[in-house]
């Protein structure tokens, strides 16, 4: 992979909003994968900015978003479906019927999962998939030791990344045990990967995906399988590289 590391997460954001407009401004019609969560926001700040001054527009763009909570309605507000129109689709001209997450209250998962890969075929395969990195290692919601061929599907979430994202969640509300996420193969098959760490929480994490042996212990580690992957981080995240 490519790797730049920056000084602090704002200049981390910076740079991954000018990865993304620099794509999407020679390619109207990018299909974009895109991630929830704490390290995402800033770009999605940057990215509200820059159709507001004209730089961009997503009018003929399509989105994708990685995971999704099941049992959780898409006006619950910590539904991705919320998360998603607060930080970026309020603010931008895409086209909602262009952007899709999965259906969280799906009873079927496994017909949910199907749906949402042949949606995406349809749409000619993800151009930019945009990631973060757990803690553990994960890249979507697929927890460590999940399968290299895995594709959209239900889930189980382990306790550590439910309590890394207990704070979204209103005082008493517990966090969902199951969620419904892009597997592996899904996030591989994407054209061009971009993927953002920050933090010292992320140290650990990215220096086994990079440097650490290619095993689903730590899934973000199978993207160095990946021809055109690259990973911003700040000089925090990268602490762990050597
Ligand atoms: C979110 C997702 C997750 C997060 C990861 C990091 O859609 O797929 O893999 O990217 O858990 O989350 P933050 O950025 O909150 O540290």
């Amino acid at each position: 992979p490519r790797l730049v590391v920056l000084d602090e997460a704002d200049a981390v954001a910076d740079h991954a909003a000018a990865h993304i407009v620099g794509k999407l401004a020679p390619k109207p019609d990018l299909v974009l994968g895109l991630p929830t969560g704490e390290t995402p926001r800033g770009i999605y700040a940057r990215l509200a900015g820059a159709y507001r001054t004209g730089e961009v527009s997503f009018a003929r763009a399509s989105s994708f978003n990685l995971d999704e909570y099941q049992g959780l309605p898409p006006d619950h507000p910590a539904s991705y479906h919320a998360y998603m129109r607060e930080m970026l689709f309020r603010y931008v001209d895409i086209d909602p019927a262009r952007t899709h997450l999965p259906d969280g209250l799906a009873s079927d998962a496994t017909a949910e999962g199907r749906r949402y890969e042949k949606a995406i075929a349809e749409a000619g395969g993800i151009g930019l998939m945009v990631l973060g990195i757990g803690g553990n290692g994960h890249i979507g919601f697929n927890e460590p030791g999940s399968p290299f061929d895995s594709r959209t599907r239900a889930v189980r979430l382990t306790e550590a990344t439910r309590e890394a994202n207990r704070r979204s969640f209103p005082e008493g509300e517990t966090v969902p045990e199951f969620a419904i996420t892009m597997g592996i193969a899904t996030i591989l098959e994407a054209r061009e990967i971009l993927l953002v760490a920050t933090g010292p929480i992320k140290a650990e994490a990215l220096a086994a995906a990079l440097t650490g042996p290619e095993t689903l212990r730590c899934p973000a580690s199978v993207l160095r399988r990946h021809p055109a992957v690259t990973i911003v981080c700040d000089t925090a995240a990268a602490a762990g590289i050597r």
